[in-house]
Order: C-alpha cells, then structure tokens, then sequence
C-alpha cells in the first residue's frame, strides 16, 4: 500500500494522560492516520507532546464519540458508567472503538460486544491487559485451537514495582508506591493497584477469553499488597522466595478458579524473575503445553504500543472492505462462569506467627495442622538470643485445600501459647 495515495483515517480520541499522549504520538507517525478531536478533562494541562494541535481538544467527549468525521475512537479515559455510554453512542454511531479500559470490559464487556456486533464494529482492547504485551490477540487468534487450562499473570505494574523496590532496595511501600505514580504506571485512584482490582480485572477478561464464559469480578478473591511489610519481604527472601500480586485462573475443572492475592513465588519459577512495571502472562495450553508472555505492562508508549495495534488491526479491515479478521471480530460470550469458591480451592502456605517460646509449643501446633489434614513441608524457627518470651516461627504447607488451613489456623488462634498469626501467603 501507498499510504499517501488513500484519504486518511479519522480518529477520535478521548482521553490525553499519559496513555494518550503516547497515542497521539504514535498516530503523528503514521500518514494513514489523522487525529481529528481530542476529548479533555482540562483544555489548559500541560501536556508531553510537542507537536499537539490544541485546536483539536475539547471538552465535549459526547461530541468526539459520535463526531460524523471519525472512523475509529480511542478511548483511553478510564471509568466505568459514563464512558461506557460514550463508548454505547459511538458505536451506534457506526464507529469502531479502541479501549484500554479494563475496568470497563470486565464489567460491561458483554452488553458492549452484543452492542458492537448489532453495528458490525470492531471493539478492540488489546491495551486492557497488561499494557504492552500482547495477550488478548494471541489467546483469540494464536492459541484459539487449545483448551487454555490455566493462566498465572503478573498483571499490575504498580504492585509490581513496589514489590520490586522493596525487595530489590528495602525501599518502605510509600516511597515506592509515590515513585510508581510519578512514572505514570498507577491509575488515577492507585487503590484499585495495590488492592488487586486492576489485576482481577484483567485476570476477568483473559479468564473470560479462554473459556468463552464471562467471569465476574465480584465472584472472585481479590486481596492486595498493603498487608505486605518490609519484615515478610526479608523472610520470604530467607525461604528462598520473591513476593508477587498474582493474578491465576485454573480453568480444567467445571467450576473456573479464579482470583488475585500476593504469593511467595519460589525463585526459580519464571514469574519471580519479573521485576519493575514489567507484566508476565504463564499460559498452559493443552496444545501449546507452556507459553510465557512478558513486557512493560504499564506506561506512556507500551500502553500507546497495544491501542495501535488494534488500531491498524481496524484500519487493515477497513482497507479490504470492513472485512472482520479474527482480531476485528468482536467477543461472543456465553453465560456467566460460576467460579470456584476460595476455601475450596488447594494451595500450599507459607504462615508467619508469634508463639510462647516454651516446652510442647512445636507438638500444639503440629496437632492443630494434623487434626486439619494440612500436612506440613518446611518450618524455620527464627534464634532468640535475648531470651525474649515470644519467638516468631514460620512453616510452609504441602498443597492442602484453603478450608483446611483455615480451620488449623483458627485452632492455632485459640492456643495459649500462641500470640498472633501474623501472615498467611499462598505459594505458587
Ligand atoms: N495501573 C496499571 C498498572 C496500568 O499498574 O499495571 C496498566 O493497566
């Protein structure tokens, strides 16, 4: 093709933070494309792009949305009720639509599809998940002939780096979650990072594309990074592990087990060697057998990188007749995934507690695993020079079902000698 031969594409945009601003700089590079109106929240921000036509910004994204010019609108806002009626408006308008909008999808996505397909428009939100590494096209085009029977991401930069600093640096959570913004890595409201709803939400939406089945975020568990103390980082690095927000969906068994918490990641599993803003996707297909995705799952020009992609995904179905290729076809999602409920599910443990440091303290403790059926597969008790009364001891659980180390853990809670269980961390 000659792009200089063909009228330009008309794009709309919504939304110029910092994915946006990486969006406009990426459209400058293509001829074949033409930014014709920019939806902001503030005409007088100072924005990152030197070249912006600020003659093009307004601060009606109603009238960006359905703006009779514009073939294709990019959305990279954020929200969930209003956008999701601009993004209704657009595509009723016959626009083809380009999110990176995972709180979005994964509460609306279905209604949006069914909408997108009763107007023959492509919606696209490579950007969603995980930034920029591409995931969402290969799980619908790439590995479409496997049954995907399980996914284990590291799906949050933010969470991600903070875990890193802290870890890599002993830097306190604060300093590292501060620096996170300033690099444009944390959602506007960071809490939806480090509480673990980014990642579920895109967890939500993989888990959704390999099963076909629309996974609700508000059936899974979601559990965040706060409780993470610079002391259990120092103890998992003495267990040999490296902490990490994981996102998993096991998906063999009828009901999918979905869900997003902080982990010890033993050092020699791939997802431990992901530090910083970087995003990792483990897949296992029963074709594929083991695949690992990785990049930079947060900022400006890899975010920007995925939203162009599906951009040039339209843009190629525009040029051979609004044909729709497998990346252009939007979702067809069956009914909801009834999920696996969290005590049912079969995990190892690494448990942290303050106990009296006196005679058949270890034989207690080792009943109440036993009476549960937890079955117990190392224990480190930390020296206690100063004769302190307390000792703080640690073990790790063979794979024993979540219910099981409950009902230990509450036996242990009730023991005289015991002074707190002070964390409890899943293994992956
Ligand atoms: N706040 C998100 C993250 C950005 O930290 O991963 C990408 O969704």
């Amino acid at each position: 093709m000659n792009p200089s031969q063909k009228t330009p594409l008309k794009i709309g945009m919504i939304g110029l933070g910092t994915v946006g601003q990486g969006t406009y700089k990426l459209i400058q590079r293509l001829p074949q494309l033409e930014v014709v109106a920019v939806a902001v929240q503030n005409l007088e921000k100072e924005r990152g792009i030197d070249d912006l036509d600020t003659s093009l910004l307004t601060l009606d994204a109603h009238a960006v949305a359905v703006h009779p010019d514009i073939d294709i609108l990019i959305e990279v806002a954020g929200g969930v009720e209003g956008t999701k009626e601009l993004l209704e408006a657009a595509i009723q308008a016959g626009k083809h639509v380009v999110t990176a909008n995972k709180a979005l999808i994964a509460q609306h996505g279905t209604e949006l599809f069914a909408l997108a397909k009763k107007h023959d428009v492509s919606l696209l939100f490579e950007a969603a998940v995980a930034g920029g590494v591409p995931i969402v096209t290969p799980l619908k085009m790439g590995l479409a002939s496997n049954q995907i029977e399980e996914i284990a991401g590291i799906l949050n930069g933010t969470t991600n780096y903070i875990l890193t600093r802290m870890m890599q640096d002993g830097w306190t959570y604060e300093d590292a979650l501060d620096k996170a913004k300033a690099l444009g890595y944390a959602e506007a409201d960071p809490s939806s990072d480090v509480e673990g709803f980014d990642a579920a939400y895109k967890i939500a939406i993989l888990a959704g594309l390999a099963t076909g089945h629309w996974v609700n975020v508000k059936d899974m568990t979601v559990e965040g990074i706060t409780p993470i103390t610079p002391r259990e980082v120092d103890y998992a690095k003495q267990f040999g592990y490296t902490i990490r927000l994981v996102a998993l969906a096991r998906l063999k068994n009828e009901r999918p087990d979905v869900r997003v918490h902080p982990m010890l990641v033993p050092n020699e599993h791939p997802l431990s060697s992901v530090h910083n803003e970087y995003n990792a996707i483990w897949v296992r297909g029963d074709a594929v057998g083991d695949a690992m995705f990785s990049g930079k799952g947060a900022g400006e020009l890899p975010t920007a990188s995925s939203v162009m992609g599906d951009v040039l995904a339209i843009v190629a179905d525009l040029e051979a007749g609004n044909a729709k290729t497998a990346v252009g076809m939007v979702l067809d999602l069956k009914e909801p995934a009834v999920l696996q409920p969290i005590g049912e599910t079969t995990n190892r443990y690494y448990i942290r507690m303050t106990t009296a440091d006196e005679p058949g303290v270890l034989a207690a403790l080792g009943t109440a695993f036993g009476n549960a059926g937890v079955s117990l597969e190392s224990f480190l008790q930390l020296p206690n020079p100063q004769n302190n009364p307390h000792t703080s001891l640690m073990v790790v659980t063979h794979i024993a079902q979540e219910s099981s180390v409950q009902e230990a853990l509450s036996a242990i809670r009730s023991l005289a000698s015991t002074q707190a269980v002070d964390c409890v961390l899943r293994v992956l």
